[in-house]
């Protein structure tokens, strides 16, 4: 699934070519740096895979977020609608620009069910955040139309789907603007790294600025720009973009591998009738880093669960009710509101709020779904074996629910 998988020489010949220069920073350095511009070269390769008019690529996809929210005019009181399966990320990042989080549900594609978002809209509402999990899309056409229906922002967070598509068009490219996070584990990764891409040249603008102290990038040296705005520290250095961009250059690979493992695996789950699939609005959009499947109760799927850990097979499984990262029932921190600095009344209002906030709907997906981690450099063999080793475990707790007691 990352593409760490697949490190080689590419990646250390782009390297290698910053350090020979020694100049490691994106900005700057002109004469120095001789040419190389490794930063500026991903974006323009991202820019040119996607479709997108602009890449800025960030220090991390969290930075992408909050670059996205502020470049977006998202702020103090406004209301953000997210799903309540993502990555502790996406409200981290709300929070931090002071915006208020809405948690609504999600529906079998495990990301926003439209119907829900619909009724989270109060007059405070500004941006929808559909959050492309596991590789796999939000069915963005509702979406769309929701926003376009009551005037409101659309932000694709793609952290965890670069390079995956939606009826002919890449993920991230759709809405106002779209973020990546390209950290360790995703399939193309800086180590460390994020991009915010957008069609709009001046959201573009204020990303440019905002992600480097608001400096407007057009004096003849850093100390002559002008600050338009105020803004942050989140750049990239030109170290991690080298990596990067060896890395895209293999996303067809990547995705390639990928899709034939997350095929042959599925093949084999289908042969139970228990076990069904998350819905995927644009199956060949899918970038396939994971097979999300589910099973009846959740009663048997702890008990799959379980087997799977007995057995030494669970790692790469995720059953993502339990885990403190990902689903809402464990964010406990964020229901108490428990930040290291003060957060505005209507922030800490619906926060605790969320503590005695219930999501049934999504409770009953999420607690019967596990997603299994698909890896790039499995052979035809071992990916058979892993299906099988799943499968048998199904069975042993299927055929023990049938038993009467
Ligand atoms: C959905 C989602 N959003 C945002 C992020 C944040 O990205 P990063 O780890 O690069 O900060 C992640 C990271 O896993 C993510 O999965």
């Amino acid at each position: 699934m990352p593409g760490f998988e697949l490190f080689g020489p590419e990646e250390r010949k782009e390297v290698n070519d910053v350090l020979e220069t020694g100049i490691l920073m994106r900005y700057g350095f002109d004469g120095p740096r001789k040419g190389i511009w490794k930063a500026k070269e991903l974006e323009n390769e991202i820019c040119r895979i996607l479709g997108s008019n602009h890449a800025q690529l960030v220090s991390s996809g969290t930075a992408a977020l909050t670059a996205a929210y502020a470049a977006l005019g998202i702020g103090a009181g406004d209301e953000v609608i997210m799903p309540v399966f993502t990555f502790v990320a996406s409200f981290e990042c709300i929070l931090s620009v002071g915006a208020i989080p809405v948690l609504v549900d999600v529906d079998e594609t495990l990301t926003l069910d439209p119907e829900a978002v619909r009724r989270a809209i109060t007059p405070r509402t500004k941006c929808v955040m559909p959050v492309h999990m596991c590789g796999a899309m939000a069915d963005l056409d509702p979406l769309l139309q929701i926003c376009k229906e009551h005037n409101l922002i659309l932000l694709e967070d793609a952290c965890q789907s670069f390079g995956g598509r939606y009826k002919g068009k890449y993920l991230g490219t759709i809405g106002h603007a779209g973020t990546f996070s390209f950290d360790f584990v995703k399939i193309v990764t800086c180590a460390e790294g994020g991009a915010v891409v957008t069609n709009s040249e001046d959201v573009y603008t204020k990303l440019d600025g905002f992600s480097d102290h608001g400096h407007d990038h057009k004096g003849i040296d850093r100390g002559a720009d002008l600050h338009p705005f105020i803004g942050y520290n989140f750049r990239i250095s030109e170290l991690h973009a080298a990596v990067g961009l060896a890395q895209v250059r293999k996303l067809e690979q990547f995705l390639t591998l990928q899709r034939n493992n997350q095929q042959q695996l599925k093949a084999i789950l289908s042969t139970l009738p228990e076990v069904s699939f998350r819905r995927i609005p644009d199956p060949d959009g899918d970038i396939c880093t994971f097979l999300t499947w589910f099973l009846p109760t959740e009663e048997i799927t702890r008990a799959v669960v379980a087997e799977l850990k007995a057995q030494n097979i669970l790692a790469g499984n995720f059953f993502w009710y339990d885990n403190n990262w990902h689903y809402i029932r464990k964010w406990d921190h964020l229901k108490q509101a428990a930040s290291l600095y003060n957060l505005t009344d209507p922030q800490q209002k619906a926060l605790h709020a969320l503590g005695s906030i219930v999501f049934p709907a999504s409770d009953q997906i999420m607690s019967r779904c596990i997603s299994t981690a698909i890896g790039l450099l499995w052979t035809e063999e071992q990916t058979r074996e892993k299906g099988e080793k799943i499968v048998a475990a199904i069975k042993k707790v299927l055929n023990k629910a049938k038993v009467p007691a």
